[in-house]
C-alpha cells in the first residue's frame, strides 16, 4: 500500500515538472508546402496605370474594342495577352500580367 502511494507521488511530480520528453518544439518558420494554385494569381495593380498601359500597348495594331468586346478570366486574358506578344506586341512579362489583371477586373468572365 505504501509502495503504490510512493509511485503515485513520483508520477504526480513527473507530470507537474512537465515531463514531455524533450524541448518544446518551436513554431516552425519553414514554409509549409502549399499545393500549386489552380489558376494564375493576378498581380496587385494600380488600375489607372494599368489602364494607360493597356490603352497604349493594345491599340498599336487594332482598335481597343477588339479586347474590350471580350470577357475573360485572368487566365484567359493572360494567354490572350501572351498571344499578342507573339503577334509582336512590345510587352514585358510584367506588363503582360498587369494588362491581363486590369482586363480581368474591367472585363471579367461572366459568372455562369
Ligand atoms: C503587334 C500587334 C498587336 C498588338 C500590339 C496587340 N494585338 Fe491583339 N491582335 C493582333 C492580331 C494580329 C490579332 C488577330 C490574330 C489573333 O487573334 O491572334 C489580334 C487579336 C486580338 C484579339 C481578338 C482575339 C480573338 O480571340 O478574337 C484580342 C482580344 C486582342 N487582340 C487583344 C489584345 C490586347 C489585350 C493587346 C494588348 C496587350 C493587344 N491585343 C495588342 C495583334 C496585336
Amino acid at each position: 500500500m505504501m509502495r503504490v502511494a510512493y509511485l503515485f507521488a513520483i508520477m504526480l511530480m513527473a507530470a507537474s515538472l512537465g515531463c514531455t520528453g524533450g524541448k518544446e518544439t518551436p513554431l516552425s518558420t519553414k514554409a509549409v508546402a502549399t499545393p500549386p494554385p489552380l489558376t494564375y494569381t493576378p498581380p496587385m495593380i494600380d488600375t489607372k496605370e494599368a489602364k494607360a498601359l493597356f490603352e497604349i500597348k493594345c491599340s498599336l495594331c487594332h482598335s481597343l474594342d477588339r479586347p474590350t468586346s471580350k470577357k475573360m478570366s485572368y487566365d484567359g486574358w493572360l494567354s490572350t495577352v501572351h498571344r499578342m506578344k507573339s503577334n509582336g506586341a512590345p510587352l514585358t512579362d510584367e506588363e503582360a500580367e498587369i494588362i491581363a489583371a486590369y482586363l480581368a477586373i474591367e472585363y471579367p468572365k461572366e459568372e455562369v
